[in-house]
């Protein structure tokens, strides 16, 4: 895992989306550079000097090439709402928090031949540079995203043209893909019979809501696939040093900037 940078990151551009949903892109060349897929950043926002904790963010895209790095962020409370209205500025920002997610590690090993990743809502963010990754390796990997609207599924085109297919969607209202929960397209997946090249998926992602990464969480362990969740819990120091991000697990608590903010899931205590 590549050291920790504190890197003045210059914002390039900060575009609506979506319904409450931007796309940020910051020029970072030192955290471009090093950034892993399911990795985070530790913002500090400029202009909102009355919020002194940074705010967490994972890293949508990296192109280290261009030392530009994206964020993909809905407007939740004070300061997400605020950042819409940036035009210019420098964000001090550390990264790469976190030990992002172990699939493409897994596939170089041969533990993981089949994946499958599922993202609700901004969920979808954490898992695009996995999803990249893997493609790139050759592993044959579905995804499946879960938005409350068609407007709200704002990742879908960028999965398409990085995956060269469109991932399954399921939206709350039926305005896109199958009505309902994208829970029901897991379960499908996971069912006997549903298999990439007539192998089973032996390794699953999961970004969302709590809710649904549990659910899936328990639909991947019952179905023997190694499951991993990424558990955005709020942060503080972002370094390991204040406790206020732990996670409950078969083995303790666990911080999740620094023991995360990916776990096993069948360690997590729910
Ligand atoms: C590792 C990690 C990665 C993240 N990646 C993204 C991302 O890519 N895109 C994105 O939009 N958001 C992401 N988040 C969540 C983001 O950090 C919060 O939405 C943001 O900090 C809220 O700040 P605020 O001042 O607007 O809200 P606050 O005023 O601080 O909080 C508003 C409400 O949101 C709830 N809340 C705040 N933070 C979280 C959290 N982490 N999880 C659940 N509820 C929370 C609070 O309990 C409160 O009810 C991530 C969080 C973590 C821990
Ligand atoms: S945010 Fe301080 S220990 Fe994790």
């Amino acid at each position: 895992m590549a050291a920790l940078v504190n890197e003045k990151a210059r914002m390039v551009s900060n575009e609506p989306v979506g319904p409450r949903l931007h796309l940020m892109a910051l020029e970072s060349p030192k955290i471009a550079a090093a950034v892993l897929p399911g990795q985070f950043v530790h913002m500090k926002v400029p202009g909102a000097e009355q919020h002194i904790l940074r705010r967490p963010f994972s890293v949508y895209a990296a192109d280290s090439n261009r030392g530009i790095l994206e964020i993909l962020y809905q407007e939740i409370g004070s300061l997400t709402r605020f950042m819409p209205g940036i035009v210019e500025g420098e964000f001090e920002t550390i990264g790469p928090v976190g030990n992002g997610w172990s699939g493409e590690r897994r596939f170089s090993e041969g533990s993981a031949t089949h994946a499958l990743l599922v993202g609700g809502g901004v969920g979808a963010a954490p898992l695009f540079m996995l999803a990249q990754a893997l493609h790139a390796k050759g592993c044959p990997t579905d995804v499946v995203l879960g938005a409350q609207t068609f407007d709200a599924l704002v990742a879908r085109t960028r999965y398409q043209q990085a995956m060269g297919v469109e991932p399954c969607c399921a939206t709350d209202d039926g305005s896109y893909g199958r009505a309902g929960f994208c829970t029901s397209l897991v379960e499908e997946r996971l069912a006997d019979g549903c298999l990439i090249d007539g192998v089973p998926y032996d390794y699953l992602a999961v970004c969302g809501p709590e809710p649904l990464m549990r659910i899936v969480a328990n639909m991947g362990c019952s179905h023997g696939v190694y499951t991993e969740v990424s558990m955005e819990k709020r942060m503080a120091c972002g370094i390991g040093a204040c406790l206020s991000c732990v996670v409950d697990t078969t083995g303790g608590k666990r911080r999740s900037c620094v023991d995360g903010p990916v776990f096993d899931a069948s360690e997590i205590v729910w």
